[in-house]
């Protein structure tokens, strides 16, 4: 088949890929030109891993191309993908004016019959209104489905190339049969397709990104009182994810969850909620709680300096909002540096991998290292706030040389307590002992 993509952000670039991979060909349209460019020289925007050699296979076997003339790829193709930004506007409802904008040339340029594919994250009703922005501009048949995307950063190509599910909303038959051509690559290896209306598709999404934001958070507040009582959140943790109904995953506290897409989604949420008059009660308390979680370590680390941060070295381990991403949306890191910073503090940060994405916002309020153990030259303490592989087994009696003072706050409760303290450090993690 052939179909076109339009918007190469991360959902739209794998997305294409995948499909380039599924044996179609596929049309990536962006009105970056720049961009645009760079890809059809075979450079990835983006770092997943993974992602590269999939892209250049695919765009040596000609079945993956970029444009910035979204006209001629919508002459070429049958299926027509949405995966523009849907970003939040003051309010917290996503901003629909990407999708719509689209909608709207798409009216203006098709001839013949199209699905046109709602990728991205939105509020229900938008293939509605979609289909009622391109019905003001042709007379041509066309049909609007809601597809959502499930793919996690850093495990994009894992997940969008073995997906637990595919969703499609839509009712009409023509488009369903679309769809099901589409995805029958995955439905012959038993990966499940569920076909729904639009709206309830489209709700799914957010039901989903909402349902783990608030397991996370839920695992979380279970951890700080563990705090409190003296227990082992692992243990508890252990416990309650072998119960198949809990299950296991989602289950690691932290200081919070980050990323462009819960943060984004549970307010985009609670605000469709608002507009109906419905109170999404868990997910505000969720929100809150999480912008609490974030900065937790904070108040840890003043208290261990008795109230002064002034002054204090710290070294930052991790800066993206996750492992296995440059992505630092929403990143708990973040949050971290600004209350630090607010109250006097001087940081070190290394991510090999986010670390430019970071110098983009921040600049030169704090200092880069070039590796994990260099940030640790004079430090007072050690913030991890990113879970990276690098950072699990790392070399004690090296990290306890260059430390000032031998004390870590782990965000992402990294080492065992065995681990760390027979070297001495004092080690403040999640819902553990200290
Ligand atoms: C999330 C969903 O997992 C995907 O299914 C969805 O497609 C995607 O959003 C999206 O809407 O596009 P992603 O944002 O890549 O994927 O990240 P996750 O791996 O879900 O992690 C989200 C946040 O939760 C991270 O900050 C992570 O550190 C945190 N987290 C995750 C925890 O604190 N504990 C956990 O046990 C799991």
């Amino acid at each position: 088949m052939n179909i076109t993509i339009v918007g190469t952000g991360y959902v739209g670039l794998v997305t294409g890929t995948t499909l380039a991979e599924l044996g179609n060909t596929v049309y990536c349209v962006d009105i970056d030109a720049k961009k645009v460019e760079r890809m059809k020289q075979g450079i990835v925007p983006i770092y997943e891993p993974g992602l590269e050699e999939m892209f250049l296979r695919n765009i040596q076997a000609q079945r993956l191309f970029f444009t910035t003339d979204i006209k001629e790829a919508l002459e070429k193709s049958e299926v027509i993908y949405l995966a523009l930004p849907t970003p939040p506007g003051e309010d917290g409802s996503a901003d629909l004016s990407y999708v719509l904008s689209v909608a709207n040339q798409i009216g203006e340029m098709i001839t013949d019959y199209k699905v046109v594919v709602n990728k991205s994250t939105v509020p229900v009703g938008t293939a509605d209104r979609v289909r009622e922005t391109i019905a003001t501009k042709t007379k041509i048949p066309f049909d609007v489905v809601s597809n959502p995307e499930f793919l996690r950063e850093g495990f994009a190509v894992e997940d969008s190339m073995n997906p637990a599910r595919v969703i499609v909303g839509s009712e009409s038959e023509k488009a369903q049969e679309v769809m099901a051509k589409i995805y029958q690559p995955f439905t012959n290896i038993g990966i499940p397709i569920i076909f729904m209306d639009e709206k309830s598709s489209e709700l799914t999404k957010y039901a989903a990104n909402s349902f783990l934001a608030v397991k996370i958070t839920f695992m979380n507040e279970i951890a700080n009182y563990c705090e409190k009582v003296g227990a082992d959140v692992d243990k508890v943790r252990l416990g309650m994810g072998s119960d198949d109904r809990i299950g296991h995953r989602f289950l690691f506290p932290g200081i919070g969850y980050g990323g462009s897409c819960f943060p984004k989604d549970v307010k985009a949420l609670i605000k469709s909620g608002k507009q109906e008059g419905f109170d999404f009660q868990i997910l505000e308390a969720t929100e809150e709680v999480n912008q609490a979680q974030k900065v937790i370590l904070v108040s840890e680390i003043e208290k261990y300096f008795k109230g002064d941060l002034k002054g204090k070295k710290i070294a930052l381990w991790g800066l993206a909002f996750k492992a296995n991403t440059d992505d630092i949306r929403e990143a708990s890191s973040l949050d971290n540096i600004k209350l630090l910073l607010e109250k006097g503090a001087e940081i070190t940060a290394y991510d090999s991998i986010a670390e430019e994405n970071v110098r983009h916002v921040l600049g030169d309020q704090i200092s880069y290292a070039k590796d994990m153990y260099s940030t640790l030259e004079n430090a007072d303490c050690l913030l991890i706030a990113t879970e990276w592989s690098e950072f699990k087994n790392p070399n004690f009696e090296m990290m306890a040389q260059r430390m000032n003072n031998k004390a870590i706050f782990d965000g992402r409760n990294m080492f065992a307590l065995e681990q760390v303290e027979d070297k001495g450090f004092f080690y403040k993690s999640i819902g553990r002992k200290t």
